[in-house]
């Protein structure tokens, strides 16, 4: 346990089952955020699937402007650069392919009741435990790269979450009753995002956006989407070809939100 804990490009790699994410592996002790190191990296010309991942962020970025936690020795910080051939009107798909592929590695290491809360945050029992900050670089219709930046608590013990989000947050080991070798779940995930991603690039996001319905707690549930200073409040009843939730108005119309923060008011039974 204790060697596979570190997430070094000399523990990675052996364990490692994929073709081209992580194939590339830059590895810190500490950094501003992981999303920003990647950000550098693909502007000099990273290729395709190469993966920052520290033991620490002073500056962990969270949606909406928001920090993320990120102390030492714990968790997963992890930003990979995606260059697909797509338009940018599309990149908020790959949201969804990183959900449903997080929401599967935090299962089979031992969490099955994870869920995914939209568009991308897992959850279990409303507690979150993991996050994703999507970010693409276009000019035009020209899409550069995709930083995909997950963010999963995997060692937090209850006492190392601040106060003020201890009651709303959780973590793989707290939910699985044991502790998670960091170094194996990394390799995992990579091989799922990968898995997912040659999917989607193949069959299209049907398959995706199917699967991420079955992960989801947020089909069937009454919602609140804050999208920048309106509120959207109605029963979430679906997704759209684009991601997009689809929350159906106590007026009987149908919203469309691709962006958005969202609150469950009332869970399914
Ligand atoms: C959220 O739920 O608001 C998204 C959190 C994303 C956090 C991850 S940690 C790795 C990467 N680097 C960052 O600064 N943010 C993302």
């Amino acid at each position: 346990m204790e060697n596979l804990d570190r997430t070094s490009a000399d523990v990675v790699l052996p364990l490692l089952n994929t073709h081209q994410l992580g194939r590339a592996i830059e590895y810190f002790d500490e950094v501003t955020s992981t999303s920003d190191v990647a950000h550098k990296l693909a502007l000099d010309g990273a290729p395709h699937g190469t993966v920052v991942l520290a033991e620490r962020q002073t500056s962990g970025r969270g949606r909406h402007g928001r920090s993320w936690v990120s102390p030492p020795g714990l968790n997963l910080y992890m930003s990979v650069i995606l260059r697909p051939e797509m338009r940018p009107a599309l990149a908020p798909e790959l949201t969804l392919v990183a959900a449903v592929a997080a929401c599967e590695a935090v299962r089979a290491a031992g969490v099955p009741k994870a869920m995914i809360k939209w568009p991308n945050d897992l959850e279990v029992g409303g507690r979150k435990l993991a996050g994703m900050l999507n970010e693409m670089h276009a000019t035009g219709d020209d899409l550069h790269f995709v930083i995909i930046g997950m963010g999963i608590d995997v060692n937090m013990d209850s006492g190392d979450f601040p106060a003020e989000i201890r009651d709303i947050a959780t973590s793989v080991r707290i939910e699985a009753g044991n502790p998670v070798a960091r170094a194996r779940f990394c390799a995992d995930l990579l091989a799922r995002l990968e898995n997912w991603y040659d999917r989607y690039l193949v069959d299209g996001f049907t398959p995706v956006r199917t699967r991420w319905a079955e992960l989801s707690s947020t089909i069937g549930t009454r919602v609140r989407v804050q999208v920048d200073s309106r509120a959207i409040e109605g029963k979430a009843v679906g997704l759209d070809e684009l991601g997009a939730l689809i929350v159906r108005t106590d007026a009987g119309a149908e919203e469309r939100v691709l962006a958005g923060d969202l609150k469950t008011l009332r869970s399914k039974p």
